[in-house]
């Protein structure tokens, strides 16, 4: 494999969108082990080509720009796409998605490509991570059913609210008479931007490895319905959370949590959830992160 495209390996952009049609030279192939085909067929199906060609983006590109660790390539497939695709059995035919914290589109990539009968926002502020989502989105032609949105969750939460009859809005880039600009294809939408037909809140709110549960419970159940749900990808620890973080979940407007396991006899080892169902409207999730000792508005071990 040579690197012709790519400016170093420090995770700078290489200039120019991701090849559409991927050649052995710029991305690697990522083959999917023998044990995980009966796996991967049944969870994406007739779209397991879709699958592999974002697996190849992800260990290509995705490693160049610094988004995903190259010590991540062997383990693309069970580790991150089965592993995520394992939440679609919690998500009914036809839901509205709000992805947030996406990365490099995990899980909400992987949902958009398992599940073409949903429509999903990828909430990422990062826009490094935004721009690479968006080129994945136009290089896999998901853009039917997959917005980008580059924002923080609470800020899109403040701005839907805003929207629904509170401080009048800005103007978007389009002015006073026409309707939000449409994002150029590969590059994401800005908050000022949103599409009117946008689906947030959403009917289901997914975040993996972005935040402790009581500060996602502040960010997330905002972006859900009313009934709507939490489904927060979990590792070990999930039960713990459970009990530390429960009072204040409930203080937020969520139900008690529950720790659900997805894949169970499909994937091993299954995918641990913890689900929340919106309630009622809770308290600014500012007070929730006072009362659990966490940072006000912080973002969890990462980069602004
Ligand atoms: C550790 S990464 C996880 C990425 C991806 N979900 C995955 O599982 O690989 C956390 C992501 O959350 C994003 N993030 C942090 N704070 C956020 C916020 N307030 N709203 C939305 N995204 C946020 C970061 O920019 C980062 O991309």
């Amino acid at each position: 494999m040579t690197n012709r495209s790519v400016s170093g390996p420090g995770g700078e952009s290489p200039p120019g969108p991701l090849p559409v049609h991927v050649g052995q030279d710029t991305v690697p192939a990522v083959p999917l082990p023998a044990e995980l085909v009966e796996p991967a067929r049944t969870l994406f199906a007739d779209r397991l080509p879709l699958a592999a060609t974002y697996a190849e983006l992800l260990a290509g590109p995705g490693v160049l720009r610094g988004l995903i660790g190259p010590r991540e390539t062997p383990r693309i497939w069970d580790r991150h796409l089965l592993n995520c695709a394992a939440v679609a059995e919690f998500i009914p035919t036809g839901s509205s998605i709000v992805d947030v914290g996406s990365g490099a589109g995990l899980p909400g990539i992987v949902l958009a490509i398992a599940r073409p009968d949903l429509t999903i926002t990828l909430v990422e502020p990062l826009a490094r991570r935004a721009v690479f989502l968006a080129e994945v989105v136009d290089a896999l032609d998901l853009g039917e059913t997959v917005t980008v949105l580059r924002a923080r969750a609470e800020e899109l939460a403040a701005s839907r609210r805003e929207g629904a009859g509170g401080r009048r809005r800005r103007p978007t880039r389009a002015g006073r008479t026409g309707g939000p600009l449409p994002a150029a294809p590969g590059a994401p939408v800005e908050l000022a931007d949103l599409p009117a037909d946008l689906r947030v809140p959403a009917d289901i709110v997914t975040a993996r490895a972005v935040a402790p549960l009581d500060r996602l419970a502040g960010w997330c159940l905002p972006l859900a319905v009313p009934g709507g749900r939490l489904l927060a990808l979990k590792g070990a620890s999930a039960a713990d959370e459970v009990a530390e973080h429960a009072e204040v979940v409930r203080r937020l407007g969520g139900s008690a949590p529950v720790v659900r396991q997805g894949g169970r006899g499909v994937v091993d080892p299954p995918t641990t959830v913890v689900e929340v169902v919106r309630e009622r409207a809770g308290r600014p999730a500012a007070t929730a992160s006072r009362t659990s000792g966490g940072r006000r508005g912080g973002t969890p071990g990462g980069p602004r």
